[in-house]
C-alpha cells in the first residue's frame, strides 16, 4: 500500500489526543443551533457546519446535494425512495445528509451509523432514527440489512485494508438487490491542505489507484484517502464474491467535489 507520510503515533500525540478529548467533555456544553437554511438543530460539536456559514447555506447545500445524487443512483438502479424499506446511513456525523434523508424515507426505517457516539445519540433523538455504534475495526460488522446504504464520506479516509473490510461488512448488510452508495476523492486537490502534493497523489492514483495519508497521530488507519472509480469497482467486487456490481458513476456528483458510485447487490 503506498503512503507518503505512514508514521504510528507517539505516545505524546496519543496523550494529547487524550487530554483534548477529556477536555471537549468537561467544557460546558453549548446550545444546538438553529439556522433559517438548515432543517431541524445542528449540534455545536458538529464538524461539518463551520461558523462562517452563518445563515447554514452551504450546509443545507451540501445536504440537499447528497439527497440529489442518491436520487440519481437510485433511479439508475431502478429504484426510488419509495421502495426503500430499510436504509443505513454510514457515517451519519451529526446527521447532515441524514436530517434530509429522514424526509424521504421514514424514520423509523433508518439506521444510523457512527463511531462518534454524542452523534449517533443526537441523530436519534433529534430526527428519529435508530442509532448503531461503530468500531475502529470494520470487518465484520453487524449493521443489520439494508435496500439502501448511504456511505458519505468514509472511504475518503480509510486506507485500503479498511476501505475492504468495510466494502465486505456492506455487502454483508446489503438485501439481495439492494443499492450501496459509496463516495470517493477520485481527484487529486487543486486547493487545500494537499494541493502542495497534487502531483504525488496524480501519480500514485495512475499506478496504484488509491493513496491514504494518515492524519497525525490518528488513533487508528484514519486520514485522508484518494481512489480511482475503477479502483473501488474492484475492490468492492473483491469484497463481494463478485455478488455487487456498480451501477452508476456520478463524477463529482456530491456538492461538485466527491464522486458518487453506486452499488447493487445481485438479487
Ligand atoms: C467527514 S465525516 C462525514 C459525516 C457525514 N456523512 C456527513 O456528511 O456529514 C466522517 C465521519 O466518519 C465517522 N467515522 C470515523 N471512523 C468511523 C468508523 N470506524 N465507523 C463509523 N464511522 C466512522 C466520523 O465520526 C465522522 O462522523
Amino acid at each position: 500500500m503506498p503512503q507518503l507520510a505512514s508514521r504510528r503515533p507517539r505516545a505524546p500525540e496519543v496523550a494529547l489526543r487524550v487530554s483534548g478529548a477529556l477536555r471537549r467533555r468537561m467544557r460546558r456544553p453549548q446550545p444546538p443551533l438553529i439556522l433559517p437554511a438548515v432543517t431541524g438543530a445542528i449540534h455545536p460539536d458538529d464538524d461539518m457546519y463551520h461558523p462562517e456559514d452563518v445563515d447554514g447555506a452551504h450546509y443545507a447545500r451540501v445536504g440537499a446535494s447528497a439527497i440529489g445524487a442518491i436520487e440519481r443512483a437510485l433511479a439508475a438502479a431502478g429504484r426510488s425512495f419509495a421502495d426503500v424499506g430499510s436504509c443505513l446511513d454510514m457515517p451519519c456525523g451529526y446527521g447532515r445528509v441524514l436530517r434530509l434523508l429522514a424526509q424521504q424515507i421514514a424514520p423509523e426505517r433508518i439506521t444510523a451509523c457512527d463511531i462518534n457516539r454524542q452523534a449517533i445519540r443526537f441523530c436519534a433523538q433529534e430526527f428519529g432514527v435508530t442509532p448503531l455504534r461503530s468500531t475502529p475495526s470494520l470487518d465484520r460488522m453487524r449493521l443489520g440489512r439494508h435496500d439502501l446504504i448511504w456511505c458519505g464520506s468514509l472511504v475518503t479516509h480509510l486506507d485500503e485494508q479498511r476501505a475492504g473490510e468495510l466494502l465486505r461488512s456492506f455487502t454483508g448488510a446489503l438485501e439481495p438487490g439492494g443499492i450501496a452508495i459509496v463516495t470517493i476523492h477520485a481527484e487529486p486537490p487543486a486547493m487545500g491542505e494537499f494541493a502542495p502534493r497534487r502531483d504525488e497523489i496524480a501519480r500514485a492514483l495512475g499506478e496504484h489507484g488509491h493513496l491514504h495519508i494518515p492524519y497525525e497521530g490518528a488513533l487508528f488507519a484514519y486520514g485522508h484517502a484518494w481512489h480511482t472509480p475503477d479502483h473501488i469497482r474492484r475492490a468492492f467486487a473483491a469484497a463481494s464474491g463478485d455478488s455487487v456490481r456498480l451501477v452508476s458513476h456520478d463524477p463529482r456528483g456530491w456538492d461538485e467535489h466527491q464522486d458518487v458510485l453506486a452499488f447493487r447487490r445481485e438479487p
